[in-house]
């Protein structure tokens, strides 16, 4: 007997009214979406004002990155209209969410890496889900111009944020949002790359708001990487150049709607340095138990720099009296775990013995 509680699992499932599906789809998914929530006393301190920040912590999605909402949309429409094979162009977690759907739905997928810029968890992924790996000689936006031509190629589903089925499944990331919140928070914080999340998210937030979900919309707020900020300084920057390899992007793909829903959301984009990005990280993980990779911690980065208590704060503005600020953290620090370990880690070499280790902890 069909147990439905097991059975409904999936954002497919989950949204199935709000997303481009019939009962003819056929549903690739691992069970992704449904991500917690986590409210964070440590950040809600820091920001004051009476403001409540949480955090939704992608990373826990089934290849640990939030492209599995968009994927299984994506492979699954793929699978309807008969295609053979998925490719994209990827800074890395892209390619591990193609190369894991793709697998589940009995298609192929090859993906189009930048040589040796991308973290080794997400290349082990992609590697062991079984794609065919390309490791290309030039950036993201060199592989997703090249992954483009292959759009009049019938058998072949471009799977990166260029198509549509993408950002319908990353919308249900701000459903999730209200759903838990009873309404939308007032400041929606987020990293940018290619910038196919904060377009979904905002239409997420204005498709549920037609729907009488939630009754208020929220400031979108995005931060790229200041060596990665094309979005920031108006036009394209050929040499992209981050420590967060997830958003070492020049030429974003969703540029205009991204900025629309900024203008549209009132909210507004800025940049973050690599070392505020690795001491959110490093914070994150050490005052919150929470595990993000570099570019996810750009969000975190971003509320510690203009939002919080200082008088300098020239984006402070937007914070109303008791706020709820999500920060979105979209992939598991796992992945990448060279990154963080290149700043020192301090080990503490010890006898195997209980009286050496009770010395180190200053223990009777
Ligand atoms: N955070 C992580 C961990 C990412 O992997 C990405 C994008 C972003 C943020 C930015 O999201 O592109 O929607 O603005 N990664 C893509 C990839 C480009 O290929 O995995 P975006």
């Amino acid at each position: 007997m069909k147990n439905s509680s097991l059975h409904d699992r999936g954002v497919i499932n989950r949204y199935r009214p709000y997303l481009p599906v019939t009962e003819e789809t056929p549903v690739v998914s691992l069970n992704e979406g449904s991500t917690p929530l986590i409210h964070s006393p440590w950040l809600s301190e820091i920001v004051g004002r009476g403001s409540e920040v949480y955090i939704k912590y992608e990373g826990l999605n089934p290849t640990g990155s939030f492209k599995d909402r968009g994927m299984t949309v994506a492979v699954s429409k793929a699978l309807e209209r008969g295609a053979r094979f998925v490719i994209c162009a990827s800074t890395g977690n892209t390619s591990a969410a193609a190369a894991a759907y793709a697998a589940r739905g009995g298609l192929s997928c090859a993906v189009l890496l930048p040589h040796g810029k991308i973290a080794s968890g997400k290349l082990l992924q992609a590697f062991l889900y079984g794609a065919k790996i390309i490791s290309l000689r030039g950036n993201f936006d060199d592989a997703l111009n090249i992954v483009r031509q292959f759009s009049e190629n019938p058998d072949v589903e471009i799977v990166n944020s260029i198509n549509p089925f993408r950002i319908e499944g990353q919308k249900t990331a701000a459903f999730e949002v209200v759903d838990v919140l009873g309404n939308a928070p007032s400041l929606h914080l987020l990293p940018v790359g290619n910038a196919g999340n904060i377009t979904a998210h905002w239409r997420g937030y204005r498709e549920y708001h037609s729907a009488g979900k939630c009754d208020t919309l929220p400031h979108m707020i995005g931060f790229q990487a200041f060596g990665s900020a094309p979005l920031v300084l108006g036009h394209i920057v050929e040499e992209p150049d981050t420590i967060a390899s997830a958003i070492r992007i020049g030429n974003p793909a969703s540029w205009k709607p991204a900025l629309t829903a900024i203008s549209e959301s009132h909210g507004l984009i800025d940049t973050v340095t690599d070392a505020e990005i690795i001491t959110a990280q490093v914070q994150l993980a050490s005052k919150e138990g929470i595990f993000v990779e570099p570019a996810s911690a750009a969000s975190i980065a971003g509320l510690l720099k203009y939002f919080c208590k200082s008088p300098h704060n020239r984006h402070r503005s937007l914070l109303v009296e008791g706020a709820r600020i999500v920060c979105t953290v979209t992939g598991h620090g796992l992945k990448d775990p060279h990154t963080p370990a290149a700043i020192g880690m301090h080990l503490i070499e010890s006898e195997a013995t209980l009286s050496s280790v009770s010395n180190i902890l200053e223990m009777k």
